[in-house]
C-alpha cells in the first residue's frame, strides 16, 4: 500500500505545472509526506485563524481523523478569496510540504494556490468548531460525518465490516446474499414492516373480509426480512459454511439506546457445528474484529477514548465505566469468554444484591424468566467482569427453529453478553429433526405451508447444524464507546425517524 502512496507522489512530482498536479489524501500527505514535495490537497475547512501576515487553515478531507495545516501568506491572496475560506467551505489548495512548527503534525502545507470549491455561509452553517451535543448533531445527520466524532465513528465502522468479510472469507465461508423481501418471519415474532404495492385507500377484500393478498404484487403477504437466517441456513446444507451480512428490520417499538428499527446482521451458518462449535467461532470472531479494529483503527480509537473521558466527567460516578474505552476492548481480546447455562444464570441472578433488595426493575422470581438488559449486563460487568455466554435457555423464550435438548425444557440457544451493550450476539444450534421440528411449530402455531421449502431441506440429507447472528451496531457501539446505537450508523431509523 505504501508503495502505491509513493507512485502518487513521484506521478505528482513528475508532472510539469501545478494545476495539472493530482490530489492526494491527506492520510496519505501526513503519513508519507517529505518536505519540498508540491502537492494538491482538497477537502473541507475545520477553522481558519487569521493574523497580520498569515493565516492558519485546518483542512479535513476525511480519510483521517487529522487535519492538513495549510499555511497562507495573506499578502499573496486576493481578500475576496481569502474572505470565502470560512468553516464548512470546501477548497482546493496547491503548494508545497513543509516542515511543521506546530505541534501534533509533521508537515504543512504552504499554498501557492487556492480554489474555493463551495462557499460556506459563515452565519448559517451549522457546525460550529466547537463541540455540539450528539442530540443536536442527529437532527443533522446530513453534515455530522464532518465531524470528529462521527467520522471516526464511521471509519472504524468500516474497518469492522472489513474485518468481518477478511475473518469468514479465511475460514472459507462463502457470503449469501439473502434477500431483504421475504413472506417469512423467522423470529416470529411479528414485528414485521409490510410490503405492498396495493392501494391503501381501496385495499381490495376477499370473501370473508380479510385483505386479498392475491392481488398484491407478489400475490401473497410480504415484509422486510428481520432475519436471513432460514435462508442462510439453505445455502449452509449446500456450501457446508456460509454468513450473510446485510440489512434487517423490526417494527419493534423499543425506544432504546440498543434498537433500531433498521440495522445490520452478520449471519453465520455452519453445517455439522454443534452449540458449541458455535460459541467458539462467535468468540473468536468477536475478538479477532476487535483486534483488527485495535491494530487498524488507532488514531480513531484514541480520540473516541478521549472523548468519552470528557463525556463521562458530567456524569454520576455509578455511570462512569470502571475501564476505558480501549481497556474495555483488550479485556474481550485477552479472556476467555464465562460460558454459563441460563439456569446456573437464573440462580446467580436470583441471589444477587440487586435482586434481593429490589433494585432490579423486572425482579428475577425464578426459572423461565427472560433475562433483561439490567440482568444481562450485571452478570457481565458485576459478578463475571467479562464478556459471558449463556446457553441453554428455555425454549418457550426462545424461537421455534432452535434444536430441543433431551431435558424437554431446554433448547441449544447461546446469547453472547458484552459490558456496556449486553446481548451483542444471539444464535442456536437449529433444529434438524423434521419430527421434532413441525412438532415445535405445530405448538408455536406457524404453519408448515408457509415453511415448506425449509423443512425440506429437513426431509433431504438433514444435518447437524448451527448458527449466530451479530448485531453490526451494537458491535460498533462496543468498540466506539458510543452509547447511543444512533450514533453508530448514518442514518438512523427509530420510531418517528426516517428523514435523510
Ligand atoms: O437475537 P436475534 O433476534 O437473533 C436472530 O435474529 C437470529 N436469526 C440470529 C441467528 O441465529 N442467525 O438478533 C441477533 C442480534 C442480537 O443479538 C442483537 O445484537 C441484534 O441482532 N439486534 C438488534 N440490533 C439493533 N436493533 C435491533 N432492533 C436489534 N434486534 C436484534
Ligand atoms: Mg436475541
Amino acid at each position: 500500500m505504501i508503495l502505491t502512496f509513493f507512485a502518487l507522489f513521484f506521478n505528482d512530482l513528475n508532472r510539469s505545472t501545478v494545476s495539472e498536479s493530482k490530489r492526494i489524501k491527506i492520510l496519505t500527505i501526513l503519513q508519507d509526506a517529505s518536505t519540498g514535495i508540491e502537492v494538491k490537497a482538497m477537502g473541507w475547512v475545520r477553522t481558519k485563524r487569521a493574523s497580520k501576515n498569515v493565516a492558519f487553515v485546518s483542512l479535513n478531507d476525511g480519510s483521517t481523523i487529522k487535519n492538513l495545516q495549510v499555511v497562507l501568506d495573506v499578502d499573496h491572496f486576493d481578500d475576496a478569496l481569502l474572505a470565502k475560506i470560512t468553516t464548512g467551505a470546501s477548497i482546493s489548495v496547491v503548494g508545497k510540504l513543509a516542515e511543521s512548527q506546530g505541534a501534533g503534525q509533521t508537515v504543512e502545507l504552504l499554498a501557492e494556490s487556492i480554489e474555493v470549491l463551495g462557499e460556506a455561509d459563515a452565519e448559517k452553517y451549522p457546525l460550529q468548531p466547537k463541540r455540539h451535543s450528539l442530540e443536536f448533531l442527529r437532527e443533522i445527520a446530513h453534515l455530522r460525518p464532518r465531524t470528529n466524532t462521527f467520522g471516526a465513528v464511521m471509519r472504524v465502522r468500516h474497518n469492522l465490516a472489513f474485518a468481518i468479510h477478511q475473518f469468514f472469507h479465511e475460514k472459507g465461508f462463502f457470503h449469501l446474499h439473502s434477500p431483504v423481501l421475504t413472506s417469512s418471519d423467522a423470529e416470529g415474532a411479528g414485528e414485521t414492516f409490510k410490503v405492498t404495492t396495493l392501494d391503501l385507500q381501496q385495499v381490495p377484500k376477499s370473501e370473508d373480509g380479510s385483505i386479498d393478498f392475491k392481488k398484491d404484487f407478489f400475490e401473497k403477504e410480504t415484509n422486510l426480512t428481520v432475519s436471513g437466517q432460514l435462508e442462510g441456513e439453505l445455502a449452509a446444507l449446500a456450501l457446508s459454511e456460509i454468513y450473510t451480512f446485510g440489512p434487517t428490520f423490526r417494527a419493534e417499538n423499543s425506544n432504546t439506546t440498543r434498537h433500531l428499527a433498521e440495522f445490520w446482521m452478520v449471519e453465520p451458518e455452519m453445517a455439522f457445528y454443534d452449540l458449541q462449535d458455535n460459541i467458539a467461532l462467535a468468540e473468536e470472531m468477536l475478538k479477532r474484529i476487535i483486534r483488527f479494529a485495535l491494530e487498524h483503527c488507532e488514531e480513531d480509537l484514541d480520540f473516541l477514548e478521549k472523548r468519552e473521558q470528557d463525556e463521562q466527567k458530567n456524569r454520576p460516578q455509578n455511570e462512569r465505566s470502571e475501564l476505558s474505552l480501549l481497556e474495555r476492548l483488550q479485556l474481550v481480546v485477552d479472556h476467555d469468554f464465562e460460558r454459563v447455562s441460563y439456569t446456573d444464570a437464573i440462580r446467580i441472578l436470583k441471589d444477587s444484591k440487586p435482586n434481593k433488595k429490589k433494585k432490579f426493575q423486572f425482579l428475577i422470581e425464578g426459572w423461565g424468566a427472560d433475562l433483561q438488559s439490567e440482568h444481562e449486563r450485571f452478570l457481565v460487568e458485576k459478578h463475571f467482569k467479562k464478556p459471558v455466554v449463556l446457553f441453554d435457555y428455555p425454549k418457550d423464550i426462545k424461537a421455534f427453529y432452535m434444536r430441543q435438548n433431551d431435558d424437554g425444557k431446554t433448547v441449544g440457544a447461546m446469547d453472547v453478553l458484552f459490558p456496556g451493550i449486553g446481548e451483542i450476539v444471539g444464535g442456536s444450534q437449529r433444529e434438524e429433526r423434521l419430527d421434532r421440528l413441525t412438532q415445535r411449530m405445530g405448538e408455536m402455531g406457524i404453519p408448515e405451508e408457509d415453511l415448506w421449502w425449509y423443512l425440506e431441506t429437513r426431509k433431504y440429507g438433514t444435518v447437524p447444524h448451527s448458527g449466530f447472528g451479530l448485531g453490526f451496531e451494537r458491535m460498533v457501539q462496543f468498540v466506539t464507546g458510543m452509547s447511543n446505537i444512533r450514533d453508530v450508523i448514518a442514518f438512523p431509523r427509530t420510531p418517528g425517524n426516517c428523514e435523510f
